[in-house]
């Protein structure tokens, strides 16, 4: 499965380096909304110190996670995207690794974060696991939500061969999600909140929950708690 991803474009240079900057320019608005949104889904954990982001990259939401307070770590198999994030971010506890064997002991952070990667890992199911594994609270996941407008530009782009990001991509739903979690965490967790960011011209900048549909999907399980 690895080998199949030797290919993706987090292994490719001239596509990781203009990755960064993305978030300057054509996602500056989608990042504010998806900060506002991981920020409302962390402050459902309670006081959280240590963090781990799984799938970090170039260490954008590590960043900023850290200038927080929290002390927080970046873990990413691309080595490509480590070197990135090593340039924005000297001092950072960065480290290149497959998130499906963690090297950590069990319960070493207070919260695991995935941002807008689960959806290129071929095995979620025992990378939400290990995940757990290492996880005191709980998990903070942030995706591209398949019941959304840009992730239908997405696929028709993939099907088109247009867009080298969204090569050996998996996009989820929050039913999708539900199924995932079950699978993966048993009934040892509750979904203690979930959330879209609301498609921004027609909603305003507010979240939507009732309307699943907006472009990132939030999910924050809460571990340790039994399913209802
Ligand atoms: C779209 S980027 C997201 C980066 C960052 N979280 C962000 O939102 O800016 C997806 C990242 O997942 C990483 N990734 C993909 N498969 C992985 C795996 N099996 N283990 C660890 N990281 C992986 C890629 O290297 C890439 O950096």
């Amino acid at each position: 499965m690895i080998e199949m991803q030797k290919e993706a474009w987090y292994f490719q240079e001239d596509t990781v380096k203009n990755y960064e900057h993305f978030y300057q320019t054509k996602y500056k608005k989608a990042d504010k909304l998806e900060k506002k949104l991981l920020k409302k889904m962390l402050d459902t954990m309670g006081h959280s110190e240590k963090l781990l982001e799984i799938g970090c990259g170039t260490g954008h939401f590590t960043r900023w996670l850290n200038s927080m307070g929290l002390e927080c770590y970046g873990l990413d198999l691309s080595h490509l995207m480590l070197k990135e994030a090593k340039k924005h971010w000297p001092t950072g506890s960065l480290l290149q690794s497959e998130s499906s064997h963690l090297p950590f002991k069990d319960k070493t952070f207070d919260v695991v974060v995935f941002v807008t990667c689960l959806e290129y890992m071929p095995n979620i199911i025992k990378v939400v696991n290990e995940a757990a594994r290492v996880s005191r609270k709980g998990i903070i996941i942030g995706l591209m939500n398949k019941w959304s407008v840009p992730t239908m530009r997405r696929i028709i782009q993939i099907k088109r061969g247009k867009n080298p990001y969204y090569s050996n991509v998996r996009f989820y739903s929050i039913f999708d999600m539900k199924h995932v979690l079950k699978e993966a965490l048993h009934d040892n967790y509750v979904i203690g909140f979930w959330s879209t960011t609301a498609f921004p011209k027609i909603f305003g900048d507010t979240e939507s929950k009732l309307l699943p549909f907006g472009a990132f999907l939030g999910v924050a399980v809460k571990l340790g708690e039994k399913v209802d």
